[in-house]
């Protein structure tokens, strides 16, 4: 990555445009879109799709780069990309994944999500990121099972780590996603695999990696309990012990951790998540001039817009899916403790130090690490069901 061509930019353009787009803030409307990056689509000179956005920080195109591909990274001494049978509870399910699960009952699965989405990030790239993001939510309770989708007959959707937080308008991305692929194979296609397969589609329109995605992941029939999202999900106040425990209780290792954290290259914090490291004193996670920006556009406490406010996650490529995230680590102007976390073990700090230097040896561990999260706790064969809405279970559709 150029970096300092990119810092360079961002340093000629700074005196060019108004505080708040330097700042980054981003106001929200409805449930929560951020502003709208004038995203274009393009195809690159890789042959793989990806994102040329204009940033709105600086109007300068960022293209993604080549090399976009799994496979393509030079390996560094010994962190060779961890493979996707890793052990606990990832391990086991990938036996009912298959690569063309849907070949021949769906074969254009992939290519009707892609037109969907094409039009969905056309109008709001931050959809790249709630879609994202709702895969891990999903992942990590109860496995990789449509759980987070479900608004009835109960939801996980309000749990205190979802609620307010996963994007609303991201479920309905994927609700649209669903019906769309319905349209064309009833019945087939499972919600789980919809969540997945919109993923992969949404990283690598971003300038992400093309990751290998299986499928063949069947619906689960009941949302998880609020305590059960609770123990799940990491709070960003977690140390890097806490951490790598919490990683490890779904059989995900330091590898895994690091390059999944990657996945802050893209998206947004509510500045109730920004407060605990600003207020009442400056972390020391945090560069102080960075920390001086977060406290404008989240401070003081009382604005009438706070509780929907939010900052970008990546300040230098907000929309684009690249390894910044690890050079905002280093330079502490990453946004939670936990990201500064990593730099607190030696294992996690090397690869954090590995990542920000070698993007394409980051996309390949970042796809290993997507592929171990997708086949977290999956039900396959004949267990689930397909769920004909994703927001229902079948037994209650028309009741
Ligand atoms: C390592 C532990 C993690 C912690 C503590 C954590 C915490 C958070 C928090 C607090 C937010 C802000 C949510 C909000 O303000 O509404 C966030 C956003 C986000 N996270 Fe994580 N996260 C972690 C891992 C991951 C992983 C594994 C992924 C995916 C690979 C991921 C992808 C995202 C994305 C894309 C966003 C932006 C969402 C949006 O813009 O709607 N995170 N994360
Ligand atoms: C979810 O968030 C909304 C908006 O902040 C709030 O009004 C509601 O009480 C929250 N629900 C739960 C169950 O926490
Ligand atoms: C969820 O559980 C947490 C932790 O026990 C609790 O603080 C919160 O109030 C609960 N939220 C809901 C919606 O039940
Ligand atoms: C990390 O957090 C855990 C849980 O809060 C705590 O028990 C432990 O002492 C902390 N470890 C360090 C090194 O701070
Ligand atoms: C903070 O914002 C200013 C503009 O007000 C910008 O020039 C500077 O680069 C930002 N600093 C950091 C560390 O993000
Ligand atoms: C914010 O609101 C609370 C509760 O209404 C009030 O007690 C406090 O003084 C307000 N703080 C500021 C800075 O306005
Ligand atoms: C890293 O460790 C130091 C020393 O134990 C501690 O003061 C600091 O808070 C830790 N930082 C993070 C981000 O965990």
């Amino acid at each position: 990555m150029a970096m300092a061509a990119i810092l360079a930019m961002l340093v000629t353009c700074v005196a060019m445009i108004s505080l708040p787009m330097i700042l980054g803030a981003v106001f929200e409307s409805g449930d929560g879109n951020g502003v709208k990056d004038n995203p274009s689509l393009s195809a690159n000179s890789g042959g793989s799709l990806g994102i040329t956005k204009s940033d709105s920080a600086n109007q300068k195109v960022w293209r993604a780069g080549e090399g976009a591909s799994p496979g393509s990274g030079t390996s560094t001494g010994s962190f060779t990309p961890a493979t996707g049978s890793g052990g606990g509870r990832a391990g086991a399910a990938a036996g009912g994944l298959s690569e063309g699960f849907y070949g021949s009952s769906c074969p254009q699965v992939e290519t009707i999500i892609e037109q969907q989405l094409r039009v969905i990030l056309q109008a709001d790239i931050g959809q790249a990121a709630g879609i994202l993001r709702i895969m891990f939510h999903d992942c990590f309770v109860q496995g990789c099972d449509a759980s987070l989708l479900l608004v009835r007959p109960t939801t996980e959707q309000t749990a205190t780590p979802n609620n307010a937080s996963i994007r609303a308008s991201s479920l309905r991305a994927l609700d649209t996603i669903k019906a769309a692929i319905e349209a064309v194979c009833p019945g087939v296609v499972s919600c789980a695999d919809t969540i997945v397969l919109s993923t992969k589609i949404a990283v690598k329109l971003s300038g992400g990696p093309i990751i290998p995605m299986r499928t063949g992941r069947r619906d689960g029939l009941s949302a998880a309990s609020n305590q059960t999202v609770v123990n799940n999900i990491p709070p960003p106040t977690l140390n890097i012990t806490a951490l790598k425990q919490n990683f490890q209780n779904q059989g995900l290792d330091s590898r895994d951790l690091v390059a999944l954290s990657g996945g802050h290259t893209i998206g947004r914090a509510h500045c109730r998540f920004v407060d605990p490291q600003i207020t009442p004193t400056i972390s020391t996670d945090l560069n102080t001039a960075f920390a001086l920006n977060l406290s404008r556009i989240c401070l003081p406490a009382n604005n009438s817009i706070k509780a929907r406010q939010t900052t970008h996650l990546d300040f230098i490529t907000q929309n684009l899916f690249d390894n910044s995230y690890f050079q905002n680590v280093l330079s502490k102007v990453a946004i939670f403790h936990t990201d500064a976390a990593l730099t607190n073990a030696s294992d996690t700090l090397q690869l954090v130090q590995l990542y920000a230097q070698n993007q394409p040896l980051f996309f390949q561990q970042f796809s290993q690490s997507m592929i171990k999260m997708s086949q977290l706790n999956i039900l396959t064969g004949q267990q689930g069901e397909i769920r004909k809405k994703c927001t229902t279970p079948n037994q209650y559709l028309n009741a």
